[in-house]
């Protein structure tokens, strides 16, 4: 066991946990016995059969055909690394948690980057959604922004995530293609979900093949709450900005480096961090007040949305450092458990409808994919005491020295009805409704946004989105699939439309819908409507 007092709380643990091993440790069995001989097995003769006796040939065998564990059935491809945040700009006022209120702490953290589509042995540089999953190691728990490189997503139920994912994927009769979304079954699930034109949009620009992970901007996607000491709730978003600036590549680029160097992006991370050059992001807040809720012509629970800045202005509070690379991959970045519903006293989360199922999903994933345990691998263990009354289970790692797992009881934790001072209160938010499969109105407007987005895209920008569509929607083989997206792009931008369909075989562009003009109704309704806080 490494045996350390520098660094942070957060490394100082995690080499409480880290075993020093090397070539000049002597081998041994996993249970200590010195081992003599590691090349040749155990026979009788030199030419006989291998004994069963071997118990050093068993275990070695043994072990290695049960080290893989299923791969994260999303956003499978990742690397990540351990850093600090700090924050400069507190939120006084609007919220308990510490980590956004006191400026004189430096919490441990952690951030994992990925690609969504690929399985775990993918190249980097595919078109796709890169998620941007942070920690904070805060003195009241671990607070978990899991995130993409886009400020919105695909869908605005988690019902349909399932479907999603099954048509993005590979193809189930023959796992094809792996790693792009090119193909007849991500088109097919588009074209009949119209709330996933917005995020269409951005994942045909260049945002959908950034140049690094550390030029990637991040957001936390979902509306979520702030609660003050009095329980009063103001919404906020997310975002994360590189010091470094957003950039990407181009087309050309990520094809070429999809096969010369298929590493790219974890290569880029974990040599910066080896040279010194630590990437920085701005954590930056979108707030809106509690009584502004329905003031947009958008829902603010509707994932396929977000807040556009000239309406509420990016504020940014702390600054995010990444310093530190893990020293065991597999230990520290394939077991490393995200979870949304990972926060914090002055926290708590709005009723999204997608964000309800991400709350359920990520930890319902995690104990097939990790075990009942997985909060005991020490990358997900937080830095502050806790203590639950969970016991048991497959890999129970620690002796607890609890006497009692119950609550209250008369020897560790005394009756009380009082709730424990300073613990996690959910927002006291006043709820009614008829029990029904419904969205609220607003859910119902896919376009205004896309076009929001591609009107403020320059020439080559635009240029690249009309590429990246051609090259995609020309590899379905469903002239069916490819009209269906036509006619989407078409109620974004006619030229987009009739730019696309130039790479396209018997397929015909719509008439220009007349309401959807190159200035939306959208822009004209936000116009001077800025929010300040
Ligand atoms: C994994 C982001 C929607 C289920 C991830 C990861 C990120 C992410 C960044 C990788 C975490 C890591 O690095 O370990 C997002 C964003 C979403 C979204 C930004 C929409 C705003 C959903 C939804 C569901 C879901 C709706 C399910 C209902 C999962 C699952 C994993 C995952 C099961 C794998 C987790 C694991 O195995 O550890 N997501 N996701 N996600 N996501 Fe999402």
């Amino acid at each position: 066991i490494v045996n350390s007092t520098v660094g942070d709380a957060k490394k100082r643990q995690m080499d409480g946990f880290t075993l020093e091993q090397n070539d000049k440790t002597p081998l041994t069995s996993y249970f200590g016995t010195k081992i003599a001989e590691t090349d040749i097995a155990l026979r009788a003769g030199a030419r006989g059969p291998t004994v069963l006796e071997d118990f050093h040939n068993r275990e070695k065998i043994s072990h290695f055909d049960h080290e893989r564990i299923p791969e994260r059935v999303v956003h499978a491809r990742g690397a990540g690394a351990f850093g600090e945040f700090k924050l400069h700009t507190p939120l006084t006022g609007l919220t308990t948690a510490k980590i956004l209120t006191d400026t004189s702490k430096t919490t441990p953290a952690y951030v994992r980057f990925s690609t969504v589509g690929g399985s775990r042995g993918s190249a980097d540089s595919v078109r796709d959604p890169r998620g941007f999953a942070a920690r904070f190691y805060t003195d009241e728990g671990n607070w978990d922004l899991v995130g993409n490189n886009m400020p919105v997503f695909f869908i605005q139920d988690s019902i349909k995530f399932p479907d999603l994912i099954h048509a993005v994927k590979p193809e189930p009769h023959n796992e094809i293609p792996q790693a792009q979304t090119a193909h007849d079954n991500a088109w097919d699930f588009m074209g009949l979900h119209p709330q996933s034109t917005h995020m269409q949009q951005w994942t045909m620009s260049d945002r959908a093949i950034p140049r690094s992970f550390r030029h990637m901007q991040g957001f936390g996607v979902h509306t979520f709450r702030l609660l003050d000491a009095e329980g009063k709730s103001t919404f906020v978003k997310y975002h994360w900005t590189p010091h470094l600036g957003t950039h990407s590549l181009v087309w050309d680029e990520a094809l070429k480096l999809a096969g010369q160097d298929p590493d790219f992006h974890r290569r880029d991370l974990w040599d910066a961090i080896e040279a010194g050059a630590y990437p920085k992001w701005e954590l930056g807040v979108q707030l809106v007040k509690e009584e502004d809720e329905h003031k947009f012509d958008f829902d603010l629970l509707d994932a396929t949305k977000l807040i556009p800045e000239d309406l509420v202005p990016v504020k940014n509070i702390g600054t995010l450092t990444l310093n530190r690379n893990p020293v065991d991959y597999f230990a520290e970045v394939e077991q490393v458990a995200f979870c949304t519903q990972h926060i914090v006293p002055g926290m708590d989360f709005t009723s999204d409808p997608l964000l309800a199922g991400r709350n359920f999903s990520y930890q319902d994933t995690q104990i097939s994919r990790l075990g009942v345990n997985f909060g005991d691998i020490p990358v997900n263990r937080p830095v502050c005491p806790f203590m639950t009354n969970q016991r048991d289970g497959q890999n129970t790692m620690f002796s607890k020295t609890n006497r009692t797992a119950y609550h209250p009881n008369r020897f560790d934790a005394l009756p009380t009805t009082e709730p424990a001072k300073g613990g996690f209160r959910s927002y006291h938010e006043t709820v009614s409704g008829i029990k029904e499969r419904l969205h609220g109105p607003k859910f119902n407007e896919f376009v205004s946004q896309a076009q929001l987005f591609y009107n403020s895209m320059s020439e080559p920008e635009k240029k690249h989105i009309i590429s990246a569509y051609q090259f995609e929607l020309s590899k379905c083989y469903e002239t069916q699939v490819q009209q269906t997206a036509l006619n989407r792009i078409n109620l974004i931008d006619h030229d987009l439309a009739l730019a696309v369909a130039e790479s396209l075989k018997d397929v015909t562009v719509p008439d220009a819908v007349p309401n959807h003009g190159k200035k939306s109704a959208f822009l004209s309704q936000v116009a001077g409507k800025t929010q300040t806080f």
